[in-house]
């Protein structure tokens, strides 16, 4: 058996690790964690420490660890076939019968699922997709994307310039010329205090108003969004926020792009968060919650609007110049089917919404007054503490103080992982949805003992 001391060895020798501090890491100046089991909320790691799992890995574990009807069905898909492509018309009974269970749960007017391996890929097909769209149509000029400042949609070339967090852009020469984007619904931020979130609404709308205006509504294909933002700083949207934006982009003819990677199967209470907050979109992203990250998969849903017209365009061209090997993978789709049957059986959607309002209540009670904290916020399972210096001014910390960082280090100590989000003193919670109240009051307890730690 491996010592712990060998495996740290050949982590930091060999192992390129995603969003990390590289240099510290191959000096070893931070730890290699290294996870080897699960059960519900909570994971082991090698060193025998159990933590509770408040953020489901990258709120992706929607139905928690240790699954073993989903263990099953991947076991049973692989013995009979790990592998077909689906392309030319090819599939398979996991591949066809997940597309319906997907469409039977998808928003009113959606009418395909194209499948992808994780959230990025998705949304790169999104684009390519209602580009093809308006070549067809006779548009060639319509092409760019809207995205807001703090939205998070991957971090390949297209979907990396979506996103709005400079992290993703710095020394990557992006965003690419043709994403733009708009001001963040973000209420807490607002630059004028003196809003009201009705006010901010407005002011919100007008941005995307000037914005399309600026650049031409001739030239702007689609505006893309997250139901309530997520990495970005997990921040449900002000009251009436997507309805004002569905106005405009109606107005304009622009395409609404739905990014429910991280709100789809339920983190909100509902099944999605376009039903939540009643934005009607035309495409849909969903990966994360497809799967509860058992196997990976995403999907691009496709509604009525645009699917005819791509099925004129390979009418007027041949066939679609799109696929991977690896889409509709037999393995991601039979854990996919095994993963909205735990959901519907368990009711994880409901539980999300009702041990949801449960835990913030608990968040806002335990630490509403504290003085650093600005904000407490959340939706469904999804929630955040915001950290400020001064909540009366509000007033921030300077970055370098990583003052969330900190927090999220104290909580860890206190056997929770919590997620400390990239901009801002924002420490994030996104636990399984299967999380009891008994597990919530265990988060927001040991949330009290590492704010009082750290302040
Ligand atoms: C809303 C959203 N879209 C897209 C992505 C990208 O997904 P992936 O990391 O699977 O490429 C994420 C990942 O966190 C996400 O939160």
């Amino acid at each position: 058996m491996l010592t712990n001391d060998m495996l740290a060895l050949w982590d930091r020798e060999n192992f390129f690790h995603p969003s990390t501090h590289l240099a510290q890491h191959a000096r070893g100046e931070t730890p290699s964690r290294i996870i080897t089991g699960g059960k519900g909320v909570w994971i082991e790691d090698r060193d025998g420490n159990r933590l509770l799992d408040a953020f489901a890995g990258l709120y992706c574990v929607n139905v928690g660890y240790g699954r073993t009807e989903i263990a099953e069905a991947i076991a049973e898909q692989a013995r009979e076939l790990a592998y077909y492509h689906a392309y030319v018309g090819h599939g398979t009974e996991a591949s066809i019968t997940l597309s319906k269970m997907i469409l039977d749960r998808a928003p009113a007017g959606m009418s395909k699922v194209y499948f992808g391996l994780g959230g990025s890929d998705a949304n790169e097909t999104n684009v390519k997709l209602v580009w093809y769209y308006n070549n067809i149509l006779g548009r060639p000029e319509k092409k760019k994307i809207i995205s807001r400042w703090r939205g998070y949609h991957g971090s390949g070339l297209m979907t990396g310039s979506l996103t709005g967090l400079g992290l993703f852009h710095r020394k990557f020469d992006l965003p690419l010329s043709q994403v733009i984007h708009t001001e963040a619904p973000y209420y807490y931020r607002r630059a004028d205090l003196s809003m009201s979130e009705a006010d901010f609404v407005a002011h919100c709308a007008a941005e995307l108003e000037a914005l399309i205006e600026a650049e031409g509504a001739d030239t702007i294909a689609a505006f893309i969004g997250e139901p309530a933002l997520g990495t970005g700083g997990l921040v449900p949207p002000p009251a009436g926020y997507w309805r004002a934006i569905q106005e405009v982009l109606d107005r304009h003819d622009i395409l609404l792009i739905a990014d429910e990677v991280v709100t789809g199967f339920g983190r909100l209470g509902t099944m999605f968060g376009s039903d939540h907050y009643g934005m009607r979109p035309d495409i849909i992203t969903i990966a994360k919650g497809l799967t509860s990250a058992y196997a990976p998969l995403s999907g691009s849903i496709v509604g009525d609007k645009v699917w005819q017209v791509l099925m004129r365009g390979t009418d007027e061209t041949g066939p679609i110049g799109h696929g991977w090997t690896y889409s509709a993978h037999p393995i991601g789709a039979a854990a996919g089917i095994a993963n909205l049957n735990v959901i519907d059986s368990l009711g994880l959607v409901s539980n999300a919404g009702e041990t949801g309002a449960y835990f913030l209540a608990a968040l806002r009670d335990r630490l509403g007054d504290h003085p650093n904290v600005g904000d407490i916020r959340g939706e469904g399972l999804l929630a955040a503490v915001e950290f400020v210096a001064n909540r009366d001014a509000r007033t921030f910390f300077d970055a370098g103080d990583k003052i969330g960082p900190k927090v999220a280090t104290a909580l860890l100590a206190e056997g929770v992982i919590g997620r400390a989000m990239p901009e801002g003193d924002i420490v994030g919670f996104a636990p399984p949805l299967c999380l009891t109240r008994a597990e919530a009051d265990e988060i927001v307890d040991r949330m009290a003992k590492a704010v009082d730690t750290v302040f």
